[in-house]
């Protein structure tokens, strides 16, 4: 199966354990948060404020802000430019990702 991976035949450190909503999952050194997630068959982890629809990765590059996501108790962060260190707790996020 042809990998972002194998195609750039990249050889990163062993993986390490994040949380999502307190699911273990596995990430590379030097992954973001969005490319973790999607590597757990993960495509959407917030719902927008109005009308609760699913969201994920749009832009990729840190432009749409469609990707927000709670990283370490931090509402908001752009899942597509957040790398994961060892221990980081992901939570999906609902609305605005505070208790309003
Ligand atoms: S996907 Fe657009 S900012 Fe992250």
């Amino acid at each position: 199966m042809r990998t972002p991976l194998k195609l750039a035949d990249a050889h990163p450190g062993p993986a390490f354990p994040v949380t999502l909503d307190g699911r273990e999952i596995e990430a590379l050194p030097g992954q973001t948060v969005a490319a973790a997630l999607w590597a757990a068959g993960v495509t959407s982890w917030r719902t927008t404020r109005g009308e609760g629809r699913p969201r994920g990765v749009f832009c990729g590059i840190g432009v749409c802000f469609d990707c927000l996501v709670t990283v370490n108790d931090r509402p908001n962060q752009r899942a597509c430019l957040v790398p994961l260190h060892p221990g980081d707790a992901i939570r999906t996020q609902e609305g605005t990702g505070h208790d309003d």
